[in-house]
């Protein structure tokens, strides 16, 4: 593995060594000095083209956890707003000695041409692109997953476990996530049925292709008990253009496909309710279903450490011992 760009990229192989190095790390985690020495001196950038609060702080507290040194770009206020390409900006950055890039941009794509183009020589790792892929959000997800399937908390997986047999439910903004395309191929990449629940305006249109079920009646689905309901959010920076129109309004979406504590109740017990961040609230998800007992989110981000701790091991370490 030299980039991480899509999960279509990783065997099943590479992604359970993800996983079973991201629990490795997160063993680490606990103690009371987090820091491990593996990539001292060391140094990785940040270039951040789109906003984002967790994926970026928590790649760069992964970094530091490796005792990295980490350059971190964001096109506010950068020269970018010049007119500098992401050839030259990536480049320049790479002449100040990164010697990885995690790359975010709303170009689908950015971070392929970044690892193909030839204009750079350096680990590629995919922070979120455009409507394309998240991968490092989709192993924080089934890392997740993993951990309450086997021990029904956020506790440690056995090495090499994989998601045969349970179904998630993910529901909410398909169009314009990249969350989920990420999420569909690594679910079930690890054995797991996926089921996407959504208004049909909110599906793309090519998803007879993807490897998942599709529904438009999220009570229904939850009446089937799945293991995981993942609510995504809905994008509404991304729906300008073609003049809306995507639900008729906030509460009509809120009533077919909002998480509340009605459906909590019918999902039952067993579920875990998760979320890539940000939420919002009385929307896609409601205060009480958020703060639940069964809302996993905050361990999700927890977990994001990890793996992406795991992710930067992998790609920058060459079998270096992970703990001294
Ligand atoms: C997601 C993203 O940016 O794609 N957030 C994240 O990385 N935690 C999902 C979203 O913005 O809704």
């Amino acid at each position: 593995m030299k980039h991480l760009i899509s999960i279509d990229d990783l065997t099943r192989t590479d992604a359970m060594t993800l996983l079973d190095t991201a629990e490795a790390m997160a063993q680490t985690q606990s103690r009371r000095i987090k820091k491990l020495p593996v990539l001292r001196g060391r140094t990785v950038a940040t270039l951040f083209f789109e906003d984002s609060t967790r994926t970026r702080l928590s790649f760069e507290t992964a970094a530091k956890r490796l005792s990295m040194d980490v350059i971190s770009f964001s096109a506010r206020g950068s020269s970018v707003s010049k007119g500098e390409s992401l050839k030259d900006t990536a480049q320049t950055i790479v002449a100040m000695g990164a010697e990885a890039l995690i790359v975010r941009h709303s170009a689908s794509g950015a971070p392929h041409r970044l690892a193909h183009a030839g204009w750079v020589d350096v680990p590629i790792l995919n922070a979120g692109d455009g409507k394309h892929q998240h991968p490092t959000q989709a192993l924080l997800d089934a890392f997740t997953i993993r951990r309450h399937l086997y021990t029904g908390a956020n506790q440690p997986a056995p090495t090499g476990s994989d998601l045969d047999g349970i179904t998630v439910a993910i529901t909410g903004d398909v169009l314009h996530s990249r969350v989920v395309r990420s999420n569909v191929q690594l679910l079930t990449l690890l054995g797991a049925h996926v089921i996407l629940v959504a208004p049909p305006t909110l599906l793309p249109s090519d998803t007879e292709d993807w490897p998942c079920e599709i529904s438009y009646d999220l009570d229904e689905v939850i009446a089937r008990h799945p293991f995981a309901l993942m609510m995504l959010r809905v994008q509404r920076e991304r729906m300008t253009g073609g003049g809306g129109g995507f639900f008729p309004s906030p509460s009509e979406y809120q009533r077919c496909y909002g998480l509340d504590s009605s459906r909590l109740a019918a999902l039952g017990p067993q579920a875990i309710i998760m979320h890539p961040g940000p939420m919002n609230r009385g929307l896609e998800i409601t205060a009480e279903a958020a703060d639940s007992s069964q809302s996993v989110v905050t361990e999700q981000v927890s977990n994001g450490v990890s793996v992406r701790m795991a992710a930067l091991y992998l790609l920058l370490a060459h079998g270096e011992e992970i703990s001294q």
